[in-house]
């Protein structure tokens, strides 16, 4: 039996945290024997961002290589590759797409929206657009993403829809892509308000691997106002350390809500879990270049068909 197709992608902001841990790594690992995965380090997207990244990525590129390895993605199992590796494939993939795609298609997405600038750079508009290409280009049953994706896989899955209605032609069809959610999608930032802001660099509230101010970080976060001693009833719900226990694997609600523990007791547990997390990921020695050159091998190959017979029946036929 032919085993499913899975894809995820991360951008090379920064360091590798707990948020993309648990939004999607984890859920990646426990795939690897059944699936045939794929992980792209989504660099082209960043610069679309913010140029003046460019001198920096290529490094923040490989550590996260090497993290991702560490925190338990086999390069023998997943196939890790960079998007500018596939610089060409990429953008030619982008221009198919965009030729489908409306202004209104990009700025209804919930995450264009929020972010979007009076003037906004042609590059920030079509990284929805590059991204379905993304996903174009390994055609994958599923991609595992955090929810506030969810709108960029629907649209990639509309703009498939056009594509392949325009070619009339089922030898190599863009896939209809099912997005896959991990248990523990939204890791909420630690000690931030609302609880419900997601973990990330930009926001300032990540938990990193290994993080070298742990203990600062924990001890210091917000937990509940209306929790005003270790005794009285608290709101978990509300609570981000909370929330974050409970992707650790303890989940401290019930002893909150009663007032049989207390904050301090909590963020201490919270703090041993994860010491011990970050004690499981192994150091071993790797090489990052090696690993995405393999990986750009192997997705070249899968690459080269469709980009090939869609120049064809875009031009020619
Ligand atoms: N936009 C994703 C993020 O910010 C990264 C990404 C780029 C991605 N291309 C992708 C995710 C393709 C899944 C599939 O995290």
């Amino acid at each position: 039996m032919t085993k499913k197709i899975v894809l995820a992608g991360i951008r090379p902001t920064g360091q590798l945290h707990y948020g993309h841990y648990y939004g999607f790594l984890e859920k990646l690992i426990s795939l690897q024997d059944s699936h045939d995965c794929y992980l792209l380090i989504a660099d082209m997207q960043v610069l679309g961002d913010k140029i003046e990244k460019h001198n920096s990525l290529n490094q923040l590129s490989l550590n996260l290589v090497q993290q991702m390895v560490h925190a338990g993605v086999n390069p023998a199992k997943t196939v890790i590759y960079k998007q500018s590796d596939l610089f060409y494939e990429t953008l030619e993939l982008t221009y198919y797409l965009s030729l489908f795609t409306n202004y209104n298609n990009i700025t209804h997405i919930p995450s264009v929206k929020e972010a979007l600038p009076d003037n906004p750079s042609l590059s920030f508009l079509t990284y929805p657009v590059s991204q379905a290409a993304d996903i174009a280009l390994i055609r994958p049953d599923q991609v595992l993403v955090g929810n506030d994706q969810l709108p960029l896989i629907e649209l990639a899955n509309k703009l498939f829809a056009r594509f392949n209605s325009l070619l009339q032609d089922p030898t190599l069809t863009l896939p209809d892509t099912t997005p896959v959610l991990s248990d523990t999608a939204k890791i909420p930032g630690i000690g931030t308000m609302p609880s419900s802001a997601k973990m990330s660099k930009s926001l300032n509230n990540a938990l990193y691997i290994n993080d070298i101010e742990l203990d600062n970080k924990i001890k210091s976060a917000y937990t509940d106002a209306l929790k005003l001693t270790a005794k009285t009833p608290g709101h978990p719900d509300q609570c981000t350390i909370a929330q974050i226990s409970k992707a650790f694997g303890s989940d401290p609600s019930d002893s909150c809500s009663t007032g049989a523990l207390g904050c301090k007791d909590c963020k201490a547990s919270l703090l041993s879990l994860i010491k011990a997390k970050d004690q499981s990921f192994s150091s071993a020695d790797i090489n990052p270049e090696k690993i995405l050159a393999h990986g750009v091998f192997h997705v070249r190959e899968r690459a080269k068909d469709l980009t090939l017979f869609l120049k064809h029946k875009v031009f020619v036929s």
